[in-house]
């Protein structure tokens, strides 16, 4: 199944291979660029108009004007999904702040450039959402560098992931000013006593749109109270279950935090309400599939 790449200097469905850019581009130099991931289903790309809607808020905050518009881009990635033909894909589009002279300064930078790369969706195994993964909850030290923000400099999140992978974990809980933010790619979700809580906007994390889609379908659909608020690490080693959202991986378990494991139990499973809310979501997905 194929991979093809929209480069807006070429104007048409590319090759990986012939998807080539300038070394002086800003996005490899220095992270200057703003990125969405996107998935399909049933074809049909979910919560487009969100993710674009969230592209703008992230140039916005770097100061960067986005010289093209949502028509374009979503054209540009209609026509990457129909050149790749893959019955489902993972879509990252990215828009660098261009190439100029070798300089920091942002108003040196001509020509941005929009890239849209479409490959073959992979997603986790049904048992890998039953079995969970190992979370570890890392410092603030280790976290996103504009937490809020969707731009190509991802370090203090490779960081973080980097760190639990050398204590033995599979993923990163961040932290910032002291209190949980969210996973190094993912939003986190913990339930205590029956309801769900997760850390509010407010503690510096990015505006998940699986997180959007969460809260609304636990309220309404599962009719389970939801809590929007400020979450000590502690808080959550404690809690009785704990997930995390994300686009690519949607709702997926932690099983095993910092060593220990969630559910009380012996070996590490998804907790009851996880299920429903796996459950639930999937659900959503068919609905988008139509
Ligand atoms: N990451 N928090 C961070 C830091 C993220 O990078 C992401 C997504 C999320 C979840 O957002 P959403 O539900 O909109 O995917 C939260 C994507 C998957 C990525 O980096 O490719």
């Amino acid at each position: 199944m194929p991979t093809k790449v929209w480069l807006s200097t070429r104007g048409c469905p590319l090759d990986p291979a012939d998807a080539t850019i300038s070394v002086f581009d800003r996005g490899f130099l220095y992270g200057d660029s703003v990125y969405e991931t996107l998935r399909t289903s049933g074809g049909k790309v979910v919560e487009l108009d969100a993710h674009l809607a969230r592209l703008d808020r992230s140039a916005e905050g770097i100061a960067f004007v986005l010289p093209f518009d949502h028509a374009t881009i979503a054209d540009a990635l209609a026509r990457t999904l129909a050149a790749a033909g893959n019955p489902e894909s993972r879509i990252r589009i990215v828009v660098t702040r261009g190439t100029g002279a070798l300089t920091l300064d942002p108003r040196a930078a001509e020509a941005p450039v929009l890239v849209v790369m479409v490959q073959p969706l992979v997603v986790p195994t049904r048992d890998a959402y039953e079995r969970g993964i190992a979370a570890l909850i890392v410092g603030d030290r280790e976290g996103a560098i504009r937490p809020g923000l969707k731009t190509g400099n991802y370090l203090g999140n490779i960081m973080a992931l980097h760190h639990a992978h050398e204590q033995g974990a599979e993923d990163a809980i961040m932290c910032v000013g002291g209190k949980v933010s969210e996973g190094a790619n993912s939003n986190v979700f913990m339930v205590v006593g029956g309801e769900v809580h997760t850390p509010s906007l407010q503690t510096g994390l990015l505006a998940g749109i699986t997180r959007q889609t969460i809260l609304r379908l636990v309220r309404e659909q599962l009719g389970v109270a939801v809590h929007e608020r400020t979450i000590t690490p502690d808080e959550l080693r404690a809690a009785d279950e704990l997930f995390l959202t994300s686009t690519v991986r949607g709702v997926m378990p932690v099983t095993t935090l910092d060593g220990h494991v969630v559910s009380k139990g012996e070996v590490p499973h998804a907790g009851p309400l996880t299920r429903r809310v796996l459950d639930a979501y999937w659900a959503y997905l068919s609905t988008v599939a139509g």
